[in-house]
């Protein structure tokens, strides 16, 4: 059901040093930076030949990612994010063989334009995984 690897997200507390460190030291390709509000987080995409690295860093009050980066001070890799052909049908699944979807279970429009769901960590490996309808 799932297909490739869209991207691996890393939470940062510092995006433009982040940013800097791909860009210039690892001497990767970089977007500029994006707001997203509805996810409460500011991205940068860094595109490698097979996949892309999402980095996060907290946007407003209530940001997601706030939490995770008081349990982690120097930043940490967030989350996996897999590729589905139907976002829905992949829902159905997940939800009858037991594992939880976060929030209300509708997906959301992620920061690639596309329909996206979070799936609980516990019930994944201790890793939140996103899933993108490509
Ligand atoms: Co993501």
């Amino acid at each position: 059901m799932i297909g490739r690897l869209n991207h691996v997200a890393i939470a940062v507390k510092d995006l433009a040093r982040a940013t800097a460190l791909y860009r210039d030291t690892l001497g990767a390709r970089v977007s500029p930076a994006q707001a997203v509000p509805e996810h409460g987080v500011t991205v940068v995409f860094i595109e490698l030949p097979n996949t892309k690295i999402e980095l996060l860093e907290p946007l407003g009050e209530n940001s997601p990612i706030a939490k995770f980066l008081e349990k982690n001070a120097d930043g940490g890799m967030h989350h996996i994010c897999y590729e589905v052909d139907d976002i829905i049908v992949a829902r159905d699944r997940l939800k009858a063989g037991g594992a939880r979807v976060l929030g209300n279970g509708e997906p959301k429009i992620g920061a690639h334009g596309k329909p996206v769901l979070f799936l609980h960590p516990k019930d994944f490996n201790g890793t939140l995984v996103e899933l993108e309808q490509i």
